[in-house]
């Protein structure tokens, strides 16, 4: 049984432990919150190279092996920084799933939604520019989304209204495949996919991120696949809301 970090903003990176707890049920999960300096999506890049630099001093300090940055803000912005820093633990990080949706559209445009950092990042330009060659890609910021998962506000009226304001565009545009590029949106596809009709496809980068981290801890000799398996919820604010939209994930 492997020890392992997973890491966010706040609530969002829920979403990769669920999948995670789905591929890699045996392992010893520490979840960690950092609701006290959420959102990470307007904050400069020193700044949360920082948050993760003493997230994963007090992931190791307790003796976890591996981290999971479930956040892709945090992944564009820190993790070279914290491979080079830590080499000997391995780290998985979230990659926008331009990949797949330039593989399923029909109408040659996809949508992706992620925050404001992500999409000036050149982890992500880089990403699209490699694999959405002859597919016109289509960007918005999911502007308060971060903020409804956080509240916990996922189907309500107000959720509705915010959510169209930030796809409408994208769907208008002629989006079929939508990129989830922030682990707090697959949170809101229930809202999304009623905006946008069954044809539209939203795309969640976690199973992806399972799967590498079972490659990752089979590379490493980590995976012994025994263990009952645990969940620790951490935060740097109140645990509340971590607690409560986690009880709802094992409810579904
Ligand atoms: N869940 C995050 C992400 O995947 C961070 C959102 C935020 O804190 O702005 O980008």
């Amino acid at each position: 049984m492997a020890k392992i970090g997973v890491m966010d903003s706040g609530c969002g990176g829920l979403s990769v432990l669920r999948e995670l707890l789905r591929v890699l049920p045996e392992e010893q999960y520490v979840y960690f919150s950092d609701n006290a300096h959420c959102p990470y999506g307007e904050k400069s890049r020193e700044f949360i190279i920082g948050r993760c630099r003493d997230i994963v001093d007090a992931f190791l300090a307790e003796g976890g092996q591996a981290v999971v940055i479930a956040c892709n803000t945090a992944t564009a912005a820190a993790i070279a920084t914290l491979r080079a820093e830590y080499p000997r633990i391995p780290f998985v990080g979230m990659e926008p799933a331009v990949k797949p949706a330039v593989g399923g559209t029909r109408s040659g445009t996809i949508g992706v939604l992620a925050t404001n950092s992500t999409l000036h990042s050149a982890k992500y330009i880089e990403t699209r520019d490699r694999y959405a060659q002859g597919v016109r890609v289509v960007e918005h910021v999911g502007e308060g989304f971060v903020e409804l998962v956080e509240s916990l506000d996922l189907n309500s009226e107000n959720t509705r209204t915010v959510v169209e304001r930030s796809l409408r565009p994208l769907l208008e545009q002629g989006a079929d495949n939508i990129v989830l590029g922030c682990t707090h949106y697959p949170f809101l596809v229930p809202v999304m996919q009623e905006i946008a009709g069954s044809d539209v496809r939203f795309i969640d980068p976690a199973p992806a991120a399972a799967r590498q981290l079972s490659r990752v801890l089979d590379a490493y000799g980590m995976s012994t696949g025994e263990g009952p398996g645990s969940v620790e919820l951490k935060s740097s604010g109140p645990v509340d809301s971590v607690r409560r939209l986690y009880e709802s994930l094992r409810e579904v």
